[in-house]
């Protein structure tokens, strides 16, 4: 399988194209943007730690019966993926209240909720990826109905998986967002699972290990990128 020409330039990931049409190859950068590109920056070292921890992670739900488009790591910022059509909804699971979930509702950041939730965000970065509900998405035409009962199967499961691999390495699931997308008509696991995708907090200090602290200027934003990759057993 050959690299060829650069398909798509993403906020934080490149994507080509190969002499497989069935295979792209993803490259994962530095940079970092927050609020729907309005804030840049850069994180050192972020591109091959989100890399080889979404293959790590991927590689992990596959075993757990959760289909990817995961194949192989290349390199340590590239990946082989399956080719898919990625359905634009950015699915996100809320075990803790934070983030807009907090702002929206008015509840504080922290709150455990009483169970974990789901929601939808169509993805659309000129519109700011609004907030929409599954009866959006069929009306839309983004997703039909039997898609989004996978999606939510698949979301809440991966959900139960990640949590349990996470407090194994010191660290509570707050939030994260995953995409999916249709792969010889069949819902798979897309995109990536890293620190710049959940919240993850240390599970005595609570302390934030992810992107919020690139998001809200809180320091020490590389080291918490370290952090996770190391407590998951991935450095070295
Ligand atoms: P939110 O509280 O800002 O809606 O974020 C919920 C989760 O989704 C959090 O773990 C961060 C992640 N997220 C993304 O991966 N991409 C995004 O564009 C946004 C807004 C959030």
């Amino acid at each position: 399988m050959n690299k060829q020409a650069q398909l798509y330039e993403g906020k934080a990931k490149k994507i080509f194209l190969t002499d497989d049409p069935d295979i792209l190859i993803v490259s994962y950068k530095d940079s970092a943007t927050a609020f729907n590109g309005e804030k840049k920056g850069s994180i050192k070292g972020k591109g091959e730690i989100n890399n080889r921890m979404t293959n790590y992670l991927f590689r992990l739900l596959e075993k757990e019966g959760i289909p990817t488009h995961y194949i192989k790591e290349l390199s340590g910022r590239e990946t082989a993926v399956k080719r898919v059509e990625i359905v634009p909804l950015e699915v996100i699971i809320r075990n803790v209240a934070a983030g807009s979930f907090s702002k929206r509702l008015g509840i504080a950041e922290g709150t455990v909720l009483k169970e974990p939730t789901i929601e939808f965000s169509y993805k659309n970065d000129a519109l700011g990826d609004p907030l929409i509900n599954s009866s959006f998405a069929r009306a839309l035409g983004l997703a039909s109905e039997e898609e989004i009962d996978t999606i939510k199967n698949y979301a809440f499961k991966i959900n139960q998986i990640l949590k349990r691999i996470f407090l194994a390495a010191g660290l509570k699931l707050i939030d994260f967002k995953i995409e999916f997308g249709r792969y010889h008509d069949k819902i798979i696991l897309a995109d990536e699972i890293s620190p710049d995708t959940c919240r993850l907090w240390d599970v005595t200090t609570n302390e934030k290990l992810d992107k919020d602290r690139f998001r809200r200027d809180l320091g020490n934003v590389e080291e918490a990128y370290v952090e996770v990759f190391s407590r998951l057993g991935l450095n070295g």
